[in-house]
Parts: C-alpha cells; structure tokens; sequence
C-alpha cells in the first residue's frame, strides 16, 4: 500500500512509497483513513527539523491528524463508523502516562503516532488500538479532519480556564494571535462560548482569513496596521491571550496584553536559537501586582478529544461555510508537495470517500 514516508532528520527526504500493509491482530482495529490534515509539524519533519523514526527503522510513515472509517467490525466499532485518533502514547512509567494522561507525561518518553517513534496515518490503511480511537459523528463528515488542532485549543482553553478560576475569573475578552489552523480554531471555539473575541494576525485586512474571524463574530486586526500592544491598551487588556504564531517574541509579549487576573496560553512552537526580551516593568511588576499567569500547552488528553469533536460539530450547524472553508486545499497523497506549501488555514491529504 502506498504511504508518505520521511527520514527524520535529513531533509527533503518526504516521499510517497509502498509499505507492507498493517495487521489488525488481535488487539487493534483496521482503519482506512479518508483525510490527513498537514501541519507545521509535518513540514519540520519533512525539512529534517524534527521526528524520531521507528526503533530500527530510517524512515517514519507522517501524518498525525486522521480521519478514517472502520474497516472492519471490532472492538464495539462498527465498518463504516466514521473515527479519529489521539496522536500520543503512554510511557508507561510516569504517574500522568499510567493516569491515562500522556498529554502530561512526565518522563518525555512518551512516543506520537507520525511524529516521535510510531507511524503515522498518512497511508491506505492504519491499525489502532480501539482505546485511542474516537468516533467521529456523521454529521461533521470530512471535516472530522479538524479534531486534532482543534484537541489541542480544546485543551489550551480546559487550562486557562482551570488556571483563571485558582481566583474567582469571569473573562469576557480575548485575543487570539495567529491564523493558522490553531489560531482559527481557538477563534470557533471561543466564540461558540460566546466571548468578545480579537484576532490578530499577519494575514491582510480583507483576505480569506479576515473574512473567516468575521464571518463567525470575531474582530480581526491586522499586526500591519495597529500592533496586538496598541490594541491591548485600547480595549483596556485582555482577560486571556492564546498565541498561536509560533513566535517566542510574540508569545513573551502576552504577558504585556493581558489586564488584571488575565491567563496567556501559549500553543505555538519556536525552537530557534534567540534571546527575547519584555520590559522589566510588565513581568517585575504588572504580572505581580495584577495576578497574571503565562503558560504553554501541548498535546491532547482525550476529554479534549471529545469536547473539540463536539465543538466541531456544533460550530459545523452554525457556521457551515465558515468552518468548511477551513480546509482550503484537498489534495491527493501524491501532492503532498502542494499540501505542505500551502498558505491557507488548513491543506489536507485526501485518500478516499466517507
Ligand atoms: C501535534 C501534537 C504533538 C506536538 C509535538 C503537534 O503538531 O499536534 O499532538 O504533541 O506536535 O510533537
Ligand atoms: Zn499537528
């Protein structure tokens, strides 16, 4: 069967290839995937940057964010039941991983199905335990493909809000930064709540992403013509910040937009080697005097999963178009290339119908 490859660590090593089929055995369930999402993860992959291939192995098959049918009866799933599956895996050890909650492991040894030790789902078929997969409704259809990014705002957002209410919090007013997939998802997710909600991106006033955060009633700003700081102080500070530009400068700067009690979520990554800096003034004092907290999120557990998935589905009856526009270029797993070069709010790699 044919699957999208990579060698983690060397780059441009991405490529479309036959691999020997899976075997269900007796403890997984055959699943063939309709739709891979790509992301920046992926691209760092595919650009040498990151991943750890299988034990023994030099090549790692991608793709972390599946959606599929069940191929088979199995397990209390039924053929044809529409699933996604939790990307992380246990490390057996900590007190988190044996907890169920390898989103919190505490070794870091804990293995990501296409990213860090497993493959991935971005071929014909996949097998997975019945105990990470997550059944997807009917109602959602392809756009089942969000699950994962919108698993890891699900849980961005369970943290804030557990580390708002350690004080009694009330937040009303929120800035997202970015418009990528995990941008505009938090974007959905917070006004499904009913937020006052601002996005700031880089994408231009009046381009695909502007008319998406206001087609679902969020205000966008573009970081071009009044900067998230200038629009902090207009709107008297923000109660929450979620930052999803993969920035570290701009995840810094969070500290600076947040009003009294606020919480900053910072979801994007930023490896490069770089100092940062905040003036003294917000940290030494604002973030004290003003109870405020700045923290990083990572991964799923799978309540996260479940409440995304329903999210999903509701943002779906709501904003139809919107939320369907989100995936803006479907592509066959042989242009991969496209998909990965895509500058749109999500690129997926298309491997067959529902
Ligand atoms: C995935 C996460 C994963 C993280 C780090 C992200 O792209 O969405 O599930 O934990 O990469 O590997
Ligand atoms: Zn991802």
């Amino acid at each position: 069967m044919r699957a999208l490859l990579a060698t983690p660590g060397v780059a441009g090593t991405a490529r479309v290839d036959d691999v020997s089929e899976p075997r269900a055995g007796h403890r997984g369930v055959l699943v063939r995937p309709i739709e891979v999402g790509v992301c920046g993860t992926d691209r760092e992959i595919s650009a040498g940057l990151f991943g750890i291939a299988p034990p023994g192995r030099e090549q790692l098959v991608l793709g972390h964010e599946l959606l599929g049918t069940v191929a088979r009866d199995a397990h209390g799933f039924t053929k044809g039941d529409l699933v996604t599956a939790t990307v992380r895996r246990s490390c057996g050890r900590c007190a988190a991983c044996l907890a169920g909650s390898p989103d919190s492991c505490d070794t870091g040894d804990y293995l990501e199905r296409g990213i860090t030790g497993l493959d991935g789902f971005a071929s014909e078929l996949v097998v997975e335990d019945p105990e990470n997969l997550v059944l997807v409704p009917a109602s959602l259809g392809r756009l089942g493909v969000l699950a994962e990014p919108a698993s890891i705002c699900a849980r961005g957002l369970r943290h804030a809000h557990l580390i708002g209410t350690r004080q009694p919090w009330a937040p009303t007013r929120t800035l997202v930064i970015g418009t990528g997939a995990i941008g505009m998802l938090a974007t959905f997710l917070l006004r499904l709540r009913g937020d006052e909600v601002w996005n700031a991106g880089l994408s231009p006033e009046g381009s695909e992403m502007a008319r998406l955060i206001g087609a679902i009633g969020a205000r966008y700003v573009t970081g071009a013509e009044v900067s998230a700081t200038a629009l902090a102080e207009e709107v008297g500070g923000f109660d929450l910040v979620v930052e999803a530009t993969g920035d570290a400068r701009v995840m810094l700067g969070t500290l600076g937009l947040l009003r009294r009690n606020g919480v900053a979520c910072l979801l994007g990554l930023d490896g490069r080697a770089q100092q940062v800096s905040l003036a003294g003034r917000v940290i030494g004092h604002d973030t004290v005097l003003q109870n405020r907290a700045i923290f990083g999120s990572v991964n799923a557990a799978r309540v996260d999963w479940l409440a995304a998935i329903e999210a999903l589905d509701r943002a779906c009856a709501r904003w139809p178009d919107a939320l369907e526009a989100c995936v803006g270029l479907r592509v066959p797993l042989e242009r991969f290339d496209e998909a990965f070069g895509f500058a749109g709010v999500k690129a997926t790699l298309a491997l067959g119908e529902p």
